[in-house]
């Protein structure tokens, strides 16, 4: 092992990049679409930053926003501990624009009235706009259908300010264009808001006349830019999963220094089939890495011998990972880098940044991260994470410029743990290779009926039930494969997938043909929650 005691520098790659000044701060008040604000202004080429609302306005001035959102969020303004802004933020000559708790926020602040609704309003519903020169609204017709998910209603408007829609209940929004405040009461960045992302785009680019410029080449030509700078003379690692995150964020770095970057890949012995050799050789041969091979397989598997606890297996993998990394990492100081690797490069994306350290208060859903967890602490390496101001759909699309090939750009997730999570129970070669036969299978059958990017996930799980079966004239004994196939937006959430009978019967019988050992195949229908993705 390195030294485990060396500290760890966390700065980020640079200050902000030219393409992120000028954008939109959204504030967050706790709302469950606050990155989804996030997410829209971006689908404008306008960068957004989500910052915790209570951060100070240096915080703010720091991005020389064009705009400021005030997000939604579960409180009432009259809860004894609801969220709160810097009420100087009104006051800073940045437009405004408050979203449902966010109105009622800049209402009570600035004078008005906000009272419990007698109707509360969830979900749909219409908006009658007030016939007046809003923005917001131009050449809008006068009733639209609109998003709503509040308990709480302004009452009266803040001195200044006029309504500019209501529903039947409620003033659904206001503004007091002078001041440049905009409110609206609905979710304009939720879908069934109709018009909703015009709504967004006068704001963004008539009230705070932003400009469209956060683009894929720009983020690319900086980032390289500045990777290169910090990493100097010097070397870096990268940890490479397979998965579309760490290509990206390699390939990147890679553009700025080069083979000064040595990517290590370790096979795990749990990962599909084919899988080790395959990735390997798209990393080196279609994309030029640098990386370091390494099959840890024996490893891993003897210390996962006689494990069936799936937080054990969890934990027995990512420290056997960290050993391996850091024993690689430490032969690379001695030999080739001649001591000179300074720099960790990861993967990470930015709903963790967000979920870490945005809103100790608000946003209230934390995921725990588990990819390479514990390694930065052990390691005496400054971080490079490439991709932490990025949604998943951006780095996507950054790996599309940077010309990734496809099958790397629409590859379904794959968990950290790999197939031990999808092995119930003990680990043994012999089910490793019946569960990898069977999923290689059901993706087979999934890519066949031209579902492969419908879908968010699809594998298969081996059980550790034993079921009797006939074959041929036979009785048998055989194991259980159930097949998972899911969709989901973000992994929060997920539905089971309801596949074509006749693709389940494909899957279902080359499984039982053509893998020794299974007698039965089931299909998963829960969803998410109450059950999880994987099974483990
Ligand atoms: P669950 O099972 O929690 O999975 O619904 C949500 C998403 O996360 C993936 N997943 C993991 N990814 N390490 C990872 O890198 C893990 O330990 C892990 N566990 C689950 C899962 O495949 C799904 O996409």
């Amino acid at each position: 092992m390195m030294d485990g005691a060396a500290k760890v520098q966390t700065e980020r790659v640079a200050g902000k990049m030219k393409a992120e000044l000028g954008g939109i701060v959204v504030l967050d008040f706790g709302g469950q679409y606050t990155q989804l604000i996030a997410r829209r202004v971006r689908e404008q080429q306008v960068f957004s930053a989500i910052l915790p609302c209570t951060s100070s306005l240096e915080a703010i001035r720091e991005l020389e926003p064009a705009g400021i959102i005030l997000s939604g969020g579960p409180s009432s303004v009259y809860d004894k501990d609801a969220p709160k802004c810097d009420p100087n933020v009104l006051a800073m000559g940045i437009p405004v624009l408050g979203i449902c708790y966010g109105m009622q926020w800049v209402a009570k602040n600035l004078g008005g009235k906000v009272e419990p609704a007698e109707r509360r309003e969830y979900g749909p519903a219409q908006l009658n706009v007030e016939k007046c020169e809003s923005h917001l609204f131009k050449n809008f017709p006068s009733n639209l259908k609109i998003w709503n998910s509040h308990g709480d209603n302004v009452h009266e408007l803040p001195p200044g300010f006029h309504a500019t829609g209501k529903t039947s209940n409620a003033i659904a929004s206001a503004e007091d264009p002078k001041r440049k405040i905009y409110t609206v009461q609905f979710h304009p960045e939720v879908k069934h808001t109709e018009r909703g992302t015009e709504i967004l785009r006068n704001f963004l680019f008539t009230v705070c006349q932003a400009e469209p410029k956060w683009s894929g080449a720009a983020f690319i030509e900086e980032t390289v830019e500045s990777v290169r700078a910090k990493v100097g003379t010097h070397h870096a690692i990268c940890g490479l999963s397979g998965g579309v995150d760490s290509t990206v964020a390699a390939v990147l770095v890679h553009r700025a220094v080069g083979t000064r970057l040595t990517n290590i890949f370790v096979n795990t012995g749990l990962l599909r089939k084919n899988e080790f050799e395959h990735t390997l050789e798209m990393y080196r041969e279609r994309l030029g890495l640098h990386v370091i091979g390494v099959d840890a397989t024996d490893r891993f598997l003897s210390h996962l011998k006689g494990v069936s606890d799936p937080e054990k297996k969890r934990k027995i993998i990512g420290g056997e990972f960290i050993d391996v990394f850091a024993a690689e990492a430490q032969k690379l100081q001695k030999g080739e880098a001649g001591g000179d690797i300074r720099f960790l490069v990861q993967g990470t994306l930015y709903p963790d940044v967000i979920e870490s350290v945005s809103v100790k208060g608000p946003s209230a859903t934390i995921k725990s991260h588990h990819n390479v967890g514990g390694l930065p602490e052990k390691m005496p390496f400054g971080l490079i994470e490439p991709l932490r101001d990025l949604f998943k759909d951006e780095v996507r699309h950054i790996g599309k410029d940077l010309g990734l090939p496809e099958e790397i750009l629409v590859k379904h997730p794959f968990p950290g743990p790999g197939l031990a999570v999808r092995l119930l129970g003990e680990i043994t070669r012999q089910d490793l290779g019946t569960l990898r036969e069977a999923d290689a299978i059901v993706t087979e059958e999934i890519r066949r009926a031209g579902l492969y990017e419908k879908v968010w996930q699809a594998f298969a799980v081996l059980l550790p039930v034993r079921s009797v079966g006939v074959m041929g004239d036979g009785r048998t004994y055989g194991l259980t494969v159930a097949v998972r196939v899911v969709q989901s937006e973000d992994a929060m959430t997920a539905d089971w997938v309801r596949l074509p009978g006749e693709v389940l019967e494909r899957m279902s019988t080359r499984i039982v043909n053509e893998v020794p050992g299974v007698t039965r195949v089931v299909y998963d229908i829960s969803s998410k929650p109450p059950s999880t993705i994987e099974w483990e």
